[in-house]
Parts: structure tokens; C-alpha cells; sequence
């Protein structure tokens, strides 16, 4: 972490909470149900499908994670009754992992299996490098019952590479990111070009592979990397994905969609969205800076005018 990383980070706490709210509303739906509705029905119109997130990963007892469960039903449900384009994304700390691991595997399975009755995709979001074993393992496991499951894949660790020889082998579909966590250096690459070659890496192993993968980035090098793997793969249509998140970088968003190609949106939306909020910009201060820039930008594009 750089040193301007290191004083937003340390800043986050004293933000007040107003101004959190304005930087993260371009990136959440909202927090409730209705709002998330409504931001998907809008990605639809506009030729993009979804994944929904419920915020929050605090699940500190069963309690919490048996309604966390109940959460992604009512999403489920909200889904299926507005006839959305849409999937759901989970986390396992969500539904109990930090708890018990067979607590969150009942969870989870339980979650899945729901969303398999009303045909719908379940990810298995990637949460930091302490939860990565667990998350592999049931990602694997999960697949073997339920095919409308998937994981998440991060290019920045060491370990990626093993964990998509051993997902494409068992025909698992991953979601390919960078990584957002700040992990150390034993587990994690640390520098910015070896993690985008370790992305390339992987995305053309799931190429090559046949088995079904989402390209979740906003790096237009990667998403240029990944036109060319399907074009000298020859790799169809129905093999991929690109995924972005809420708000950010429409544009390339708007590109992808009018030259043909299936694009998926992350759509956080929930009640806990300060602590979310504030847990990202701590664990990737980047993101904050992504944020000025784009603040900075409207405001030279006000004062232009
Ligand atoms: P990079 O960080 O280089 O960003 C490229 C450009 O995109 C930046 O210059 C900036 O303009 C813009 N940008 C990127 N992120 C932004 C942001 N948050 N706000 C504003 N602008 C931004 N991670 C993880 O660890 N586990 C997970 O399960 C997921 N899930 C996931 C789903 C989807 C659909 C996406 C797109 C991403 C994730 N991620 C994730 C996050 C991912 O690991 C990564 O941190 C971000 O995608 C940023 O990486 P890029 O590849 O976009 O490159």
C-alpha cells in the first residue's frame, strides 16, 4: 500500500457518513429490494444481465446466518416474480463460515437449491485469502449436485493457477478478477503488471478449457487480452462472459454490449451499505481514488459548461 493509500485508509474511519453515502451511491442499488428491482430492470433494458449482492459479511452467529439466508430467498424471489435477468452472488462469510463450516455448507447448499428450483445461477463470491480453501473446497463440492454454481477466481494469488486446473478439470464455472483484498506478499503478487499477466494466464486456461468463465474487469488491456483468446480459440459465444461492476466505467460497458457481447452487472444493494462502504475503502483504498478522479472529472465537466 502507498503512502496516499495508507492516509485514505487510515481516513475512512472520520469520513462522515453523508459524504460515504454520496461516494458509494453510484456503486449500490440501494437499500432495499424495490431500488435493487428497479436498477436491474434498467441494466436489462439496456441488453446487460445481473448478479445480485445483499451486502454485509459480519455474520457473527447462526442467527445471523439464518437470516442472511432468508436475505438472498427474498432476492431469489424478487428475481423470479419481476422475470429479471438476473443471478445471485453469495458470501460465505454471509451464511456462516466464520461460525462453523458445516453451518455454512447447509446454508449454502440450502441457497443453491432454492435458486436451482426457480432456475437461477448462484456465485460464490471470493472473499479474502484466509476464506479461500474453504470457499475452493465447497465450490467443488456444491458443483457436484447443483451445476448452477460457480465460484470466483483472483489473479492476484499464488495459488490461482492450481485452483483453475482443478475447477475447469471438474467443469466448474469461475469469475475472474484481480482481487480486491490487500493480501501479503507470501500469498499474493504484489505488482500490478505480474497480476495482470497471471489474469491472462488464467482466462485463457478457462478458454482453452471449454468451461463456462466470467471476465470480471474494467482494465480495457485485459479486455482486450481476452478478444484476442477468443478469437484465436475460436471459443463460442455461449463459453463466456464479460462482468463489471455498478457504475463504473459505463462506457466500456456500453461498448461491450453494442458490439454483441454478453455483459453481466454486480449489483450491490442492502441496508448495511456504510459498513460496506467503509470496509472497502479500507481494504482497497484505490477505490477511493477511482472515486476522486471520477468526482474531479464531473466537476471540470460542470465548470466547463
Ligand atoms: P483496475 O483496478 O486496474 O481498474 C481498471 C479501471 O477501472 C480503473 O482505472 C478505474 O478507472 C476503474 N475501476 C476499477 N474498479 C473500480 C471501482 N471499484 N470504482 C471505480 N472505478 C473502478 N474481487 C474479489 O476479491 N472478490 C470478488 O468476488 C469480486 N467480484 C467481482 C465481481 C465483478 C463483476 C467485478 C467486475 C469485480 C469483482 N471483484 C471481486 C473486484 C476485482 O477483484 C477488482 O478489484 C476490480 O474489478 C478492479 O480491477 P480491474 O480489473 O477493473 O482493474
Amino acid at each position: 500500500m502507498g503512502v496516499v493509500d495508507k492516509v485514505i485508509a487510515n481516513s475512512v474511519p472520520v469520513i462522515p457518513r453523508p459524504l460515504v453515502r454520496v461516494i458509494s451511491g453510484r456503486y449500490i442499488a440501494g437499500e432495499e429490494i424495490p431500488e435493487a428491482v428497479e436498477t436491474i430492470k434498467e441494466l436489462n433494458r439496456q441488453g446487460c444481465l445481473a448478479t445480485v449482492d445483499l451486502m454485509g459479511e459480519s455474520t457473527q452467529d447462526e442467527d445471523q446466518a439464518a437470516q442472511k439466508l432468508a436475505g438472498y430467498k427474498q432476492v431469489i424471489d424478487a428475481i423470479q416474480e419481476h422475470g429479471l435477468g438476473s443471478g445471485l452472488s453469495v458470501k460465505l462469510t454471509g451464511l456462516g463460515l466464520w461460525v462453523d463450516e458445516d453451518l455454512c455448507r447447509a446454508n449454502l447448499e440450502e441457497i443453491i437449491g432454492y435458486a436451482a428450483e426457480r432456475d437461477r445461477f448462484v456465485r460464490i463470491d471470493m472473499e479474502s485469502s484466509l476464506q479461500t480453501g474453504s470457499t475452493v473446497e465447497l465450490a467443488l463440492d456444491m458443483h457436484q449436485r447443483h451445476d448452477n454454481t460457480g465460484t470466483v477466481i483472483q489473479a492476484c494469488l499464488r495459488r490461482s493457477l492450481k485452483d483453475v486446473m482443478r475447477l475447469t478439470e471438474a467443469g466448474v464455472t469461475a469469475r475472474l478478477c484481480k482481487g480486491i483484498y490487500d493480501e501479503p506478499r507470501e500469498v499474493a503478487y504484489k505488482d500490478y503488471d505480474v497480476v495482470r499477466e497471471n489474469y491472462i494466464l488464467l482466462m485463457e486456461e478457462y478458454l482453452k478449457s471449454g468451461v463456462y468463465v466470467g471476465i470480471a474487469t474494467h482494465d480495457e488491456y485485459l479486455v482486450w487480452h481476452a478478444l484476442r483468446l477468443i478469437h484465436h480459440f475460436d471459443v463460442p459465444d455461449d463459453r463466456y462472459e464479460f462482468q463489471m461492476l455498478l457504475g463504473v466505467d459505463e462506457e466500456l460497458r456500453r461498448i461491450l454490449v453494442e458490439s454483441g457481447y454478453k455483459v453481466r452487472v454486480y449489483v450491490p444493494f442492502g441496508g448495511e451499505w456504510y459498513e460496506y462502504s467503509t470496509r472497502r475503502l479500507k481494504e482497497n483504498p484505490k477505490i477511493a481514488g477511482y472515486v476522486a478522479k471520477d468526482v474531479l472529472g464531473a466537476i471540470a465537466g460542470y465548470a466547463k459548461r
